[in-house]
């Protein structure tokens, strides 16, 4: 089966060439989905130390948070972490301790319909717990999954 072998060499290089352009992409989107999570998080706490408990300001940020996660479970395709030429936070364990992460990502994604559910209650000691043990679980993922130095 000779003629195979060229056949397969020229797949491999057109799968290698599509994937080269991919990285950054996924990398600009996923940036740009925690810029927006970063925005709504910072309206919830903001809203949250002036008083508010359950506007329509807050379940909208909340609303965004929840969409937020469960849109990261799209945002780390394979072959999108750290390689030259790409600009990136997110650390290699990702991919390489995918369970925990897989963990980290589910945590924050329960915590998000906590928070929505006391923004919902509007009763504003309890959010204030469920606002604090959301920021643990960003911070706990970033300490584990990337890079401070960014
Ligand atoms: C499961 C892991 C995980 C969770 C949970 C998580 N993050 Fe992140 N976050 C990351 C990773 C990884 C990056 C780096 C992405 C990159 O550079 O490719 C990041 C980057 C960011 C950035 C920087 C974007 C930029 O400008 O470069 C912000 C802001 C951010 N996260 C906010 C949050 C907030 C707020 C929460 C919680 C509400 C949160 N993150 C939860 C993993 C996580």
């Amino acid at each position: 089966m000779r003629p195979a072998i060229p056949i397969m060499t020229a797949l491999i290089c057109a799968a290698t060439a599509s994937l080269a352009a991919v990285p950054a992409d996924s990398v600009r989107s996923r940036v740009a989905g925690y810029r927006a999570l970063g925005a709504a998080m910072k309206g919830l706490t903001e809203g949250v130390r002036q008083g508010d408990a359950g506007s329509p300001r807050l379940q909208a940020a909340a609303r965004d948070i929840v969409a937020a996660s469960k849109a990261q479970y799209r945002w780390f395709p394979q072959g999108s972490g750290p390689q030259p030429g790409v600009k990136t936070a997110a650390r290699a364990e990702i991919w390489g301790n995918a369970p925990a992460f897989r963990t980290a990502q589910d945590n924050f994604a329960r915590q998000a319909t906590a928070v929505e559910r006391a923004v919902a209650a509007g009763d504003a000691s309890a959010l204030r717990g469920e606002i604090r043990k959301l920021g643990g679980a960003c911070k706990a993922c970033h300490d584990q999954f990337r890079t401070s130095d960014d």
